[in-house]
């Protein structure tokens, strides 16, 4: 049994670090006994969009906080109140922490969590969301395990298609959630801000829904490059012409029926405002290319942000054009994805071969624990890659 463990650790805005921890306990961030828990030999831990706001220093956390929310294991030690899940099974952990037991989890929405922060309804592991320790590293201790675990059926199947399960932590599920909140269905036009992993999810999500014309905006030619090539069309937001002509030139009107803002508060402009940053762009964007009556979905996290120009936006408040969109009666939604609404189905997707065009979309790559301090910084860059870290060396080249 081990009895160390070794983990990502934020030291300072662009300085992560490998540290060495304790072996994780059955035992709450409070100090209480944790029966209820499991503790995961971690076999994938991916690196986030979100990690990004936290390595940038544009969403504040504590020095030596260990990162990662997106984790894949197996269990190798069970809490005695655990019922449903035994040493050796292989799970997927929602990125919400969540009790199973309080009114917003018994409603299925575990991204509001009444009782795993006591400062807002919502816990996350690797945040500064409730003291939970994160999981970029080669052990962690997940609490209500029964009710928050996603089991794989077969372990071997599993660790066949891992690269793609191991994004059910989080980013599937979260970009299937931003359609959902769109209304997004079979024939349905779609608009997608943002070819980063999230995004790209989005488009793989937006096919398996049978989605009709994709439209996928960025300004990474490699990053578009890869839903171009898996059944997507494309906007280079470089060019300087405004999103409504450039979708109009692709679907011969210029609204699509759903947009899901796929970027947060760190966007940037369109054309010769594209070097231009403002936490409002991309919400506005999405806004704009939605027809009257459809409906955006807002993934993208907005926050107050330190690092942000103005007083207001620092306190999180945004210059949303809600003017011009509330002729369009439209339905906005904002939030974290809950996780659990989805990944059983998206597990069952993937295994079945529903999503053969996931691996190329996302361009995933498995890297050491020793190299994720690296990979932040040339993820920061905006490759069009998707980190998964192995810290055991569990996952086939
Ligand atoms: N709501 C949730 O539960 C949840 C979960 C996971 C991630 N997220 C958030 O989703 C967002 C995307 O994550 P990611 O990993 O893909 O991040 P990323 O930073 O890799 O990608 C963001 C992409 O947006 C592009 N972009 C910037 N401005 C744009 C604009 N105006 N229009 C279109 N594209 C623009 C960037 O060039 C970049 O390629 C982040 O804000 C992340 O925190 C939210
Ligand atoms: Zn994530
Ligand atoms: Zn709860």
């Amino acid at each position: 049994m081990a009895s160390s463990n070794r983990a990502v650790t934020f030291q300072n805005p662009k300085d992560m670090r490998v540290d060495s921890l304790d072996f994780p306990k059955l035992q709450m961030p409070n100090g209480k006994k944790a029966p209820h828990g499991v503790i995961l030999k971690i076999v994938a831990t991916n690196i986030c969009g979100s990690d990004l706001h936290i390595y940038r220093g544009s969403f504040p956390v504590p020095q030596g906080m260990v990162m990662g929310h997106e984790m894949t294991g197996e269990v190798i030690e069970v809490g005695p109140d655990v019922e449903f899940l035994s040493e050796g099974d292989l799970v997927s952990v929602p990125f919400n922490v969540a009790c199973g037991r309080c009114r917003n989890c018994r409603a299925r929405r575990t991204d509001v969590c009444e009782t795993t922060n006591p400062d807002v309804s919502c816990g996350a592991y690797g945040f500064n969301l409730g003291d939970w320790t994160g999981g970029q590293a080669e052990y962690l201790f997940v609490p209500y395990a029964d009710f928050q675990l996603l089991r794989f059926p077969d372990r071997d199947q599993a660790m066949a298609k891992i690269r793609d399960l191991a994004l059910l932590s989080d980013i599937l599920p979260t970009a299937f959630h931003g359609l959902m909140e769109a209304g997004a269905k079979p024939g349905s036009t779609v608009y997608i801000a943002g070819a980063g992993p999230v995004g790209r999810c989005g488009a793989a999500a937006a096919r398996l829904l049978g989605a009709s014309c994709i439209i996928v905006g960025d300004y990474s030619k490699d990053r578009l490059e890869l839903v171009e090539k898996n059944g997507c069309e494309t906007i280079d937001l470089s060019q300087d012409a405004a999103l409504t002509d450039q979708i109009e030139a692709i679907l011969g009107e210029p609204m699509v029926d759903c947009a899901v803002d796929y970027v947060g508060s760190e966007a940037h402009g369109i054309g010769h405002e594209s070097g231009n940053m403002d936490p409002a762009y991309a919400i506005n964007q999405v806004v704009d290319a939605t027809r009257a009556g459809g409906a955006t979905g807002v993934i993208g996290v907005y926050g107050p942000d330190p690092l942000a120009k103005s007083k207001a936006e620092q306190e999180g408040t945004y210059p949303i054009d809600f003017g011009q969109a509330w002729i369009k009666s439209p339905r906005i939604s904002a939030g974290q994805a809950p996780i659990m609404h989805y990944n059983r189905e998206l597990m069952m997707a993937i295994l079945w071969d529903r999503m053969p065009y996931l691996s190329a979309m996302l361009n995933t790559k498995v890297i050491s624990l020793d190299d994720a301090p690296g990979a932040y910084a040339t993820f920061d860059t905006g490759v069009a890659e998707k980190f998964i870290i192995d810290p055991h060396g569990l996952i086939d080249a």
